[in-house]
């Protein structure tokens, strides 16, 4: 067998079955349980959402009370994850500060093992309500301010902004990380979320795979693009120069352009279309449109290439957090604390119909060479 015969990449391999997400990339669809994702971004909070991933259906009121209470009462980040946070050399990268605390979450839970249903899905909780605190922690440690304690009135995404301001939010603002953390809770197999169901097969524990997911999203071709992108925009600068910055770039062998081209998605993501919208309103909001339209403007440009390239979800995520006074650094970081919910879905789906994950692959060197002593080599 030559080398191009693998499924590099494992491109359209179909290596399990799944009830909980659905993408039709030719199309540009995106489901949660069967749910559009314009609905869900619309008329859903990420409470609503979470309880959807976790229980495979859309919560009534009671439910929805339940699930947030639950959220609420697992807030709190223990001390020795605060310490863990605190102990990270000055100039650690926040997505390997993430990591490292996810794992120390396993050391502060006192049944990190319980694979009940109760067990699951507790752990899942846990994990939704910790991961804001840990990345706002982060976030205010490394700019000298203490991590200030959640706010019990504030919703999840509320809270979020409040974790790391240390102030409540306007409800614009609010409501757009809402959103974008409902447009980022799930996505079936992607690089992330297999890392989970992989590490999840073995049968270890949930936190071993969400450790393991983290370390997965941080890679620039898949969740560490929208910090790619902001720093894209940054190095452009303005308008009159996206021409020739993209014409130069797009010469240089292997360039990605960040925030553009999907594995699945052969048209523009169904995410991008709703972050756009809030791109424009939140730079509206904050008297500049100016990275918004820089983007619209390179969208355009990409589409309108030979072989077109579409926006994916990262692309107009990055310039509504800098709108939102967000730096960089923290969007990959903000895409785990709204992803973390939908790689507990897959952990807990895969362990409930598990089977080993251990593919194969097509070994190209020698085999029985004769084996030569060292003083011989
Ligand atoms: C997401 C991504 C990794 C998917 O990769 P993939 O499915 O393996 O697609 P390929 O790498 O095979 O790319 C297919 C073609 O499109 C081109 N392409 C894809 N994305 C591109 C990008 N962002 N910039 C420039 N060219 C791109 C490739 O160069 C390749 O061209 P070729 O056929 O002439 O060789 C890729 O699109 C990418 O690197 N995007 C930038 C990073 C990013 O935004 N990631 C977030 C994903 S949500």
């Amino acid at each position: 067998m030559t080398e191009g015969m693998v499924a590099k990449g494992l491109q359209d391999v179909v290596v399990d079955d799944t009830w909980i997400c659905k993408i039709i990339g030719d199309v540009g669809k995106l489901y949660y349980y069967g749910y559009s994702i314009h609905d869900l971004a619309e008329k859903c909070s990420y409470e609503e959402v979470v309880f959807l991933l976790l229980k495979g259906k859309l919560p009534n009121k009671t439910e929805l009370e339940q699930v947030t209470g639950d959220l609420k009462q697992a807030r709190g980040l223990p001390k020795e994850v605060t310490d863990v946070i605190r102990g990270a050399p000055k100039g650690s990268i926040p997505m390997d500060v993430l990591r490292t605390a996810a794992s120390a979450l396993a050391l502060t839970d006192a049944k990190p093992n319980d694979d009940s249903p109760e067990g699951r899905y507790r752990k899942a909780i846990r994990m939704v309500a910790l991961f804001p605190e840990i990345v706002a922690a982060d976030y205010r440690l490394r700019r000298g301010e203490q991590p200030v304690a959640a706010n019990p009135k504030l919703n999840h995404a509320a809270n979020f902004l409040y974790l790391l301001h240390g102030k409540e939010p306007g409800a614009d603002a609010a409501r757009t990380m809402d959103v974008a953390l409902v447009l980022h809770a799930e996505h079936d197999f992607n690089a992330s979320t297999f890392t989970a169901r992989v590490i999840a097969a073995t049968m270890s524990d949930m936190y071993s795979a969400i450790t393991g997911a983290v370390g997965a999203l941080k890679g620039p071709l898949h969740g560490g693009a929208n910090e790619g992108v902001i720093k894209t925009l940054l190095e452009i600068g303005e308008p009159a120069k996206i021409k020739p910055w993209l014409t130069e770039k797009f010469k240089e062998k292997n360039f990605r352009l960040m925030g553009f081209g999907h594995r699945v998605y052969k048209t523009l993501d169904p995410r991008a279309i709703v972050l756009k919208k809030y791109s424009k309103k939140t730079g509206e909001e904050r008297g500049t449109t100016k990275w918004y339209e820089m983007s619209n403007e390179i969208e355009g440009m990409m589409k309108g290439r030979e072989k077109p390239l579409y926006p994916n979800v990262d692309f107009y995520s990055a310039s509504t957090y800098f709108m939102m006074g967000l730096p960089p650094e923290i969007y990959t970081p903000i895409f785990a604390v709204a992803r973390v919910v939908g790689w507990c879905a897959h952990v807990i789906e895969q362990q409930t119909h598990n089977r080993l994950i251990r593919p194969a692959a097509e070994y190209h060197g020698e085999i029985d060479k004769p084996f030569v002593e060292i003083g011989a080599r």
